[in-house]
């Protein structure tokens, strides 16, 4: 099924300037020889285990399966990793890499800013340099993230141009990488970008589908399906790796579909609104217009807000295997309202993307079978969003108060 020239199917590549080609290849061959180096999965899982708090739990949603009258719903906890949420599974993974190829200076992209938040913790974690490029629009939606990135060490560089969101962050970064390889590791955040990244951040993050696996075998489920959210892809990607040569469960990836998929305002590339294309160094599904120029996209959640989709699951998507769907901006906020009250578990806004389809498909799931929801993330970062959103005035009286006291 994949390729192993970088491409999955059509999908993939490694469509880059020239200057670029050696550091790819350097970093195809360290992740080849590291993957084959025990000493340095015995290193990854030590910090797994010891930084990040692997393994994260399988919890019973019992309320939530009452509730909803269907299949019995599991939730995987992977918002309870350190930094809240799986962006710093494949942070660890890279990081690592890049002290195994001599590199000290780390240069990330970032939307929600988990993925910056992580790389920043690492880095202060791991003794190397760390700065963060993020668009000025996700730079004012999640300033608490960037404060954290900030308190770790790392310089936070706000992205202008375009729509000042995550793909203008990721074409910053690249700029970067193509002027500073030589000292420097351009550690991508998702399951995308040239080859080799799709592959090792898979890699990186099927930690969590393989704890999954082993925690689903130990419980004796019956699997219907499995959920997760969908922004570039990896933790969607790491959630479903160790079941894609299967025919079974269903696995369900979940877009944004903002103000609904007919107003245009949405994030959704595989819901018959994307084009192939090839846009920052991969060929995949993407949001385009007739002359190939990349469309903006809309998302309450700022990690789904994201023009294209990795290669690997643009293709499970074509072959059928990885089932699409898309949940709006209100389904994720009540999403966010059902399993707090009912869980007492607070989602990202990107995770409760995966919750709202949860919600959707339970009574179609038999209720002897399971179905299985990554919570990517956890919702602390979110707050100024979805306290306005959901208990408005209280909100606003307690910015009043914050403000004033600076006036003071
Ligand atoms: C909590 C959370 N979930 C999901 C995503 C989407 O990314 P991916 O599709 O790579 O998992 C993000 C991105 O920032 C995120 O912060």
């Amino acid at each position: 099924m994949v390729q192993h020239n970088g491409f999955f199917g059509e999908f993939g590549g490694r469509y880059v300037a020239e200057v670029l080609r050696h550091a790819l290849e350097e970093l195809e061959e360290t992740f080849r020889d590291a993957g084959s180096d025990p000493v340095f999965q015995r290193e990854f899982d030590e910090i797994c285990k010891t930084y990040i708090g692997r393994p994260t739990p399988l919890v019973f949603a019992e309320n939530a399966t009452r509730e909803l009258g269907g299949g019995r719903i599991y939730i995987k906890l992977e918002g309870l990793a350190n930094t809240g949420a799986h962006k710093i599974n494949n942070a660890v993974g890279q990081a690592l890499l890049a002290k195994r190829i001599g590199k000290k200076r780390i240069i990330a992209e970032t939307g929600a800013g988990q993925h910056g938040l992580a790389t920043a913790a690492v880095c202060a974690k791991l003794g190397l340099q760390c700065r963060v490029y993020m668009g000025e629009v996700d730079i004012r939606r999640q300033r608490p993230n960037v404060f954290a990135m900030e308190l770790f060490g790392a310089e936070v560089v706000p992205v202008t141009s375009g729509a000042k969101t995550l793909k203008d962050a990721v074409n910053e970064a690249l700029r970067d990488w193509a002027g500073s390889y030589g000292t420097t590791h351009y550690l991508l955040g998702s399951a995308l970008g040239p080859s080799p990244y799709p592959d090792m951040v898979r890699e990186f993050q099927s930690v969590i589908g393989k704890e999954t696996k082993k925690q689903a075998e130990g419980l004796d489920l019956d699997v219907y399906a499995m959920i997760a959210c969908v922004g570039g892809g990896s933790n969607a990607v790491g959630f479903f790796a160790p079941f894609l040569d299967k025919s079974s469960p269903k696995l369900v990836g979940v877009e944004a579909g903002g103000l609904g998929l007919e107003t245009g305002m949405h994030a959704s590339r595989m819901n018959g609104k994307g084009r192939t294309g090839i846009v920052h160094g991969y060929r995949s599904r993407f949001l385009l217009d007739e002359d190939g120029q990349v469309l903006p996209t809309h998302s309450v959640s700022a990690g789904l807000d994201y023009p294209g989709i990795g290669p690997q699951l643009a293709f499970l998507g074509e072959s059928g295997r990885v089932e699409f769907t898309s949940a709006t901006d209100k389904e994720a906020l009540d999403a966010v309202r059902f399993f707090a009250r009912n869980e007492g578990l607070i989602f990202a806004l990107e995770s409760a993307h995966a919750g709202a389809s949860v919600i959707k498909l339970a009574g179609e799931c038999p209720r002897d079978r399971a179905i299985i929801v990554n919570m990517s993330g956890r919702g602390d970062k979110d707050i100024f969003i979805s306290a306005k959103q959901l208990s408005p005035e209280p909100w606003l009286e307690f910015l009043k108060s914050e403000v004033e006291s600076y006036e003071d």
